[in-house]
C-alpha cells in the first residue's frame, strides 16, 4: 500500500506513521506536512532513514503542488489540521482555511486521480457536548460549539458529500480526546503534566467537572489502522478510549504520579462555551475487531514518564512560539 499522511508531523500523524511503518514491510508513506507550530520532525526520527519514507515540507491547501507530489500513491490518511479549541476560538480564519479547504483538496485530489482510499481524522467534538447519561453514535447528528469543531464538523460532511455524489471510497474516525508522548503542550494533559514538573500552576478551566473520555494515541492509532485495511466505504467509525473522568480527577492524577502538591492545581476563568461532556459510543469499530488496549492509568504513568525523560523535546517548544500564546492566552 502507498499511503500519502498528510499533518505527520504532528502528534497523532506521527504516531500513525510510527505504526505502519514497524507494522507493515513494503508500505510506502509519503508524509506531507506544512510544519506549523505544531509540527515537529522530531516526532520522526526514527523514519527519517527508512527508504519506505518521504517528508515533503508542503500545505495541503496548495493544491496544485500536492497533485503533483502524491502521483503514485493510492491512499489518503488526513490528520492535518489547526487543532486546538482555544486557538480557534481566538483566531478562527486558518482553521477553516486548512480543516475545511485542505479537506476540500485533497477530496479532489483524489476524486481526479482515483484514490482507492480517502481517511478522514475526525473528531467526538462534531456531536458537541452530551448532557448527562448520552452517548453519541456514528448516526447522531453534528452540533459542534467552536470554530475548530464546526470546521472539523463542516469536512465531515464535504467527505461524506463525495462518497454520495462521486462514489469516492472514504471513511471518517471520530476519535475521543487522545494522550501520550509528543503531544503539543498546550493541551490540557501535557501542559499540566509539563506544567508540574516545573511547579508552575495548572490553570484548570471553570468549576474542572467538565469530561472528556482518554484514548491512549496508539490505541487510536491501530483503530485508523484497522479503519484502513477493513473499513466499509462510506462508513464512519467512532474511537473511544472508554475512559471518561472529569478534568480535575486527571490533574490530580497528574500531582499523584509526579509527587507533587494539589495547591499547584489553580482554578482559572473558563473557555467560552466550554462543551461539558464527550461521549460516543464504539461498537461499530470493535465490530471489526479493535478495542482499546491501554488502560488508563498505565496510559497516564507512561505519558508523565516520558515527559520527565524528554525534557530536551518540551522545553525548546515552551520557550518559543508557545511562550507567546501561553503569555497571552492564560494573562
Ligand atoms: P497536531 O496539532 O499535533 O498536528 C497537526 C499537524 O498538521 C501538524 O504537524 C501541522 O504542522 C500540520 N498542519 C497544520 N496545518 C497544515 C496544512 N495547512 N498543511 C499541511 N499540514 C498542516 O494535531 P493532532 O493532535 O495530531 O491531531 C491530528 C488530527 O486528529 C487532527 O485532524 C485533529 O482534528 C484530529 N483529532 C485530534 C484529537 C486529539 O485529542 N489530539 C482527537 C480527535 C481528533
Ligand atoms: P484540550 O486538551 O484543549 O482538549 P479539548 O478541549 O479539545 O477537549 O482540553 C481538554 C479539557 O481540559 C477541556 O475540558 C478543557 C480543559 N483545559 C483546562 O482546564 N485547562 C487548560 O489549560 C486546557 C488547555 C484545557
Amino acid at each position: 500500500m502507498n499511503i500519502v499522511v498528510t499533518g505527520g508531523a504532528g502528534f497523532i500523524g506521527s504516531h500513525f506513521i510510527k505504526h505502519i511503518l514497524r507494522k507493515y514491510s513494503g508500505y510506502k508513506i509519503l508524509n506531507i506536512d506544512k510544519l506549523t507550530y505544531a509540527g515537529n520532525p522530531e516526532n520522526l526520527e526514527e523514519a527519517e532513514d527508512n527508504p519506505d519514507y518521504t517528508f515533503v515540507k508542503e500545505d495541503i491547501c496548495s493544491k496544485r503542488i500536492i497533485e503533483k507530489v502524491v502521483e503514485g500513491y493510492d491512499v489518503i490518511v488526513n490528520f492535518a489540521a489547526e487543532s486546538h479549541v482555544d486557538r480557534s476560538i481566538e483566531e478562527p480564519e486558518v482553521f477553516l482555511k486548512t480543516d475545511v479547504m485542505g479537506t476540500f483538496n485533497l477530496l479532489e485530489i483524489c476524486r481526479t486521480a482515483g484514490f482507492k482510499k480517502y481517511i478522514q481524522i475526525s473528531t467526538d467534538e462534531t456531536y458537541g457536548s452530551a448532557g448527562g447519561g448520552e452517548t453519541f453514535s456514528e448516526e447522531s447528528p453534528l452540533n459542534p460549539s467552536n470554530p475548530y469543531s464546526a470546521s472539523k464538523a463542516a469536512a465531515d460532511l464535504l467527505v461524506l458529500s463525495y462518497s454520495k455524489t462521486y462514489k469516492l471510497p472514504v471513511n471518517i474516525a471520530r476519535s475521543t480526546n487522545n494522550y501520550g508522548p509528543n503531544q503539543y503542550p498546550e493541551k490540557f494533559i501535557p501542559l499540566f503534566v509539563t506544567n508540574a514538573i516545573e511547579d508552575k500552576p495548572l490553570p484548570l478551566y471553570g468549576d474542572g467537572k467538565n469530561v472528556r473520555d482518554w484514548l491512549f494515541v496508539e490505541d487510536n492509532c491501530r483503530g485508523i489502522d484497522v479503519i484502513l485495511h477493513k473499513g466499509i466505504d462510506g462508513e464512519i467509525y467512532n474511537i473511544a478510549g472508554e475512559n471518561e473522568r472529569e478534568n480535575i480527577f486527571i490533574a490530580k492524577k497528574i500531582i499523584e504520579c509526579l509527587d507533587k502538591s494539589e495547591q499547584l492545581i489553580k482554578p482559572v476563568k473558563d473557555r467560552p462555551g466550554h462543551d461539558r461532556r464527550y461521549s460516543i459510543s464504539c461498537g461499530k469499530i470493535k465490530g471489526l475487531g479493535w478495542k482499546p488496549e491501554v488502560s488508563l492509568e498505565d496510559g497516564l504513568r507512561l505519558t508523565v514518564d516520558w515527559y520527565k525523560t524528554h525534557p530536551q523535546w518540551w522545553k525548546k517548544i515552551k520557550s518559543g512560539e508557545f511562550l507567546e500564546y501561553y503569555k497571552k492566552h492564560y494573562k
